[in-house]
């Protein structure tokens, strides 16, 4: 099945997607606080110092202020128990400013991330993590309107009806079963009736598996893995790869972004396909403030 190439392959502006998403949320905040007085709060926690947790703490920090969010920091450190970082999630489930609470992964090898993400009250989990809203997701009949939906998948999907194609009834490849962006993006395009391989690191033939994909979305997490040849004429990439890699300019040692699909050979191919840095990153971002805005509503019966 071949999802209608154009004839130059289309760059998907997730920078541009999220700011309108960004522009729509901050209108609906502003009528929001007329109607109730309130604005929709959110607590990010991180323990320890990740540089890479750093950057995605001070960007979502600084998009969740930008739209009307309050936000309550909580920035622990490193040898902060699970015991300690339980009782704050559990201060932060019963402050009544507080709607959503994103606990930034990954935690410190001693604290069980699974135990601390089971504590967030479902209601204010920003994240879409809890059991109660992965399961919910899985409930093919529950209106999305009032999900908390995993972030970056929703980003993901977002960006794909953004294309305007019919996604019923296409092949799609997740390469990448993790709980974060794999399963859900399963369980998301599943509903948009699409036919769902998930593949992971034991798959075999990778690369048919995925030359058979009308989209492929790879969230594996190594760098420039998905090959140009793997994608079939006509078929949408979508990269949740952020790697860090070094690269040699001229004699000097620099530091580069790519993500886990080798783009330029990718484009040659693909109908459409995002770009890394500024495609499903800043998808990420606003989706985790949708999130927020709908706790609000739900927690104020709106
Ligand atoms: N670490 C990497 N991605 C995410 C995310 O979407 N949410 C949280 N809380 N931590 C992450």
């Amino acid at each position: 099945m071949n999802i209608g190439r154009d004839s130059m392959t289309k760059l998907i502006n997730g920078k541009e997607i999220a700011q309108n998403l960004r522009n729509e949320l901050k209108n609906e905040i502003n009528n929001l606080r007329s109607k109730t007085g309130k604005v929709p709060g959110l607590a990010v926690v991180q323990v320890g110092n990740v540089a890479a947790s750093s950057v995605y703490v001070k960007a979502k920090t600084k998009s969740a202020k930008e739209v009307g969010i309050d936000v309550i920091d909580h920035h622990l450190p490193e040898k902060t128990t699970e015991k300690e970082l339980l009782e704050v999630v559990d201060t932060l489930n019963n402050q009544n400013n507080v709607n959503g609470i994103l606990v930034q992964l990954p935690l410190p090898k001693h604290i069980n991330e699974q135990v601390v993400l089971d504590s967030i009250h479902h209601d204010k989990d920003a994240d879409g993590f809890h059991p109660l809203n992965v399961g919910k997701l899985s409930v093919a009949s529950h209106n999305d309107e009032n999900l908390l939906i995993p972030c970056t998948p929703y980003g993901c999907l977002i960006m794909l009806k953004g294309l305007g194609i019919n996604l019923s009834g296409k092949d799609a490849v997740i390469i990448g079963r993790s709980n974060i962006v794999g399963k859900p993006m399963a369980q998301l395009l599943l509903k948009e009736s699409c036919t769902v391989t998930i593949a992971h690191s034991k798959t075999q033939n990778l690369k048919e598996v995925c030359s058979n994909a009308d989209i492929v979305v790879a969230a594996v997490g190594r760098p420039e893995m998905v090959k140009g040849s793997w994608i079939k004429n006509g078929a949408v990439v979508i990269d949740v790869g952020i790697n860090r890699i070094e690269i040699n300019v001229n004699g000097e040692k620099k530091n580069k972004l790519v993500g886990d699909v080798d783009f330029v050979e990718a484009e040659k191919n693909a109908s459409a396909i995002t770009p890394v840095p500024f495609g499903v990153g800043p998808m990420t971002i606003a989706c985790l403030l949708r999130n927020t805005m709908i706790a609000f509503k739900n927690a104020q019966k709106i």
